[in-house]
């Protein structure tokens, strides 16, 4: 396949737009994955059980398939990319291996926050747009209304845009002939060039170890070949490579233009360098700029509900770390929850489904604390340092302390709403201490029933992290689509809640808390801690305190002495996975100075 007959190229979307269908429909057009007969709609790149379970994609996944256009066969790479928010640095590095995108926007819901965060990073990287309108199949489908829209947005004109239905088929091999004439082929260059491979994700192989997935830029790779990377200066011998159709095929070379994958003796998935670039030995290329890698923004405790299954579920998250290496480990230990692991996330849906992996494919019992984002402290030397932990959060009210002052990472966010939940937004936002407030139609000229707003604002990525999400989606009726980008740090008065059982601090439950919100956060907690804890044998008092100062406090009374040891207040309606373990976490009862735990009100608190 010479470099004219290739084509790299992603589709992106807002979630659920229906980018897996599409890439379903196009695997199947080009003979790549057989045509299913039943109606089941089982997305093929959609291969991990959470994926399937959420809907959502969460790892980049790619497919090479091969089409003739015109009597000439061409080989086209399909690179799918995920949708969510937390994933945008996964779009971005999956894009760095494409010539084109196809932006797909679903017509029933027109353009998203999403649709235009991803746009604008597949125009910045100089790829060929082409816009699809899918679900013009449903009766709630506005085409027109919706090309208008995407040309105000995005500077598309309507006569470009392709209407398709993902789910039957209709107008999808118009998509298959766009991606052939639109889209440039991959710059050619000279296969006597030394080689030159692009890695743009890694999967991993419970057998072979990592398996990279690289774009050819120049030169021929073979199998057999020793190579090294430009990042670590390892070296390595290419024992597997071959192309993705839909699953790992052999073959015997890549060649320039082309995408596939290798496997060659890489034990761990960060010895891939996204963005690293591979040569062979002994020649001297000059790297691919490499984009920037991951950082971890939310960052939580993870404890076993049963103390002695700790080994267990370290080696379940180094597994797991191995196939997703964004996450970041780190031991702590809690008086009150015992051994466990700090883990640092992309976002919190990212943590939502690190858990729920855990869960499905380990079968962890785990318990999760407050998520926390990293607060910069700025110390009177002018040192800095980043603290994402609350336990290690300097009390700057103290005299003696040697802090200058708090900053907290803020985002850029925007918030796509139907104009009638306008003002439910603004109150969102004001109450999550957004800023910098401003807002537009999103579509101009239709009739303001069905217009819609884009509110941009900037607020502290620790509101996102909280509950802003699932607020969202409930004040405006699931209607409000929302992105966000990083904005760097803000100078922010902040400070360590902790709460006191007797006079003694519990840990496991210490929360960072902006001024403005310390008297309601410090009530509604103490309150919550008052329902879970079973009473003593004496009073207990039960306080939150910033500092020395105590800002809230409910009293427990002593039990009497005909009550049955053991009975404690609160009425609990959740439903434990193990029924086993819940009734194993009620007999473990955890000793904060004079008073008795059990486990399970600890579930109760930290259960949102
Ligand atoms: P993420 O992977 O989470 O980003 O979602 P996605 O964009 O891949 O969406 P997906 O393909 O999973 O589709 C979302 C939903 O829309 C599914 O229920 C699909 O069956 C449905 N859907 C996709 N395309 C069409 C279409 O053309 N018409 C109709 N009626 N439904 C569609």
């Amino acid at each position: 396949y010479p470099v004219e007959v290739i084509r790299n190229f992603s589709i992106i979307a807002h979630i659920d737009h229906g980018k897996s269908t599409l890439a379903d429909r196009l695997l199947e057009l080009t003979g790549t994955i057989a045509k299913k007969v039943s109606g089941k709609n089982e997305q093929v790149l959609d291969k991990l059980k959470v994926e399937r379970d959420r809907g959502i994609t969460v790892k980049a996944q790619t497919a090479t398939m091969k089409h003739e256009h015109n009597g000439k066969r061409h080989l086209l790479n399909l690179i799918d990319t995920p949708g969510h928010v937390d994933f945008a640095w996964e779009v971005s590095r999956s894009l760095a291996a494409c010539q084109g995108a196809l932006l797909l926007v679903d017509a029933s819901q027109g353009v998203q926050a999403q649709s235009i965060s991803v746009f604008h990073i597949a125009r910045d990287r100089g790829l060929t747009i082409i816009p699809v309108l899918n679900k013009i199949d449903l009766p709630a489908a506005q085409p027109e209304l919706i090309a208008a829209q995407m040309q105000s947005t995005f500077g598309i004109n309507p006569d470009d845009i392709l209407p398709i239905s993902a789910k039957t088929g209709k107008g999808v091999d118009a998509v298959l002939r766009a991606v052939v004439e639109r889209i440039p082929s991959p710059p050619s260059t000279d296969i006597k060039s030394p080689l030159k491979a692009f890695l743009f994700d890694s999967l991993y192989d419970r057998y072979r170890g990592v398996i990279s997935l690289i774009s050819i830029q120049q030169g021929i790779l073979r199998k057999g070949d020793k190579i090294q990377s430009c990042h670590t200066r390892k070296r390595y011998e290419v024992t597997e490579i071959g192309i993705m159709h839909p699953e790992e095929v052999p073959t015997n070379s890549l060649h320039p233009g082309q995408v596939g994958y290798i496997a060659c003796n890489m034990k761990e998935s960060s010895e891939a360098h996204i963005g690293d670039t591979l040569h062979r030995v002994g020649d001297a290329v000059e790297p691919m700029p490499g984009f920037k890698s991951s950082k971890a923004m939310v960052f939580a405790g993870v404890f076993p509900v049963n103390s002695n299954d700790f080994p267990k579920l370290e080696e379940s998250i180094k597994r797991l770390t191995l196939t997703d290496r964004s996450v970041t480990v780190q031991g702590e230990s809690s008086s009150a929850l015992g051994q466990g692991s700090r883990l640092g996330f992309l976002g919190t849906l990212h943590m939502d489904v690190f858990r729920q992996r855990l869960e499905d494919e380990y079968d962890a019992n785990i318990i999760i604390t407050a998520p926390t984002v990293p607060y910069k402290v700025i110390y009177k030397d002018n040192k800095e340092a980043y603290i994402s932990n609350p336990t290690e959060f300097p009390d700057a009210s103290d005299p003696s302390s040697k802090v200058k002052e708090i900053q907290e990472p803020i985002v850029r966010a925007s918030i796509i709403v139907p104009a009638e939940y306008f003002g439910e937004m603004m109150d969102l936002c004001f109450s999550h201490r957004a800023e910098e407030l401003d807002h537009r139609y999103l579509d101009t000229g239709s009739d303001s029933s069905s217009s819609r707003i884009i509110l941009k604002c900037v607020l502290p990525l620790s509101e996102i992290v909280m509950d802003f999400f699932d607020q969202l989606k409930s004040r405006s009726s699931g209607f409000a689509s929302f992105d966000y980008e990083d904005a760097g740090y803000q100078r922010s008065d902040l400070s360590k809640m902790s709460f006191l059982l007797n006079g003694k601090p519990v840990d496991a439950l210490a929360l960072i808390v902006h001024k403005s919100a310390q008297e309601n956060v410090g009530r509604a907690w103490v309150k919550k801690l008052h329902k879970v804890i079973p009473r003593q044998l004496f009073e207990v008092p039960i306080q939150a305190a910033i500092g020395k100062k105590v800002i809230a406090r409910e009293t427990l009374s002593a039990m009497r002495a005909d009550v049955t040891a053991g009975l404690y207040g609160g009425h609990y309606e959740r439903k434990m996975k193990h029924l086993e373990n819940q009734k194993e976490g009620k007999k473990r009862m955890k000793r904060i100075g004079t008073v008795d735990l059990p486990q399970e009100a600890f579930f109760d608190i930290l259960r949102k």
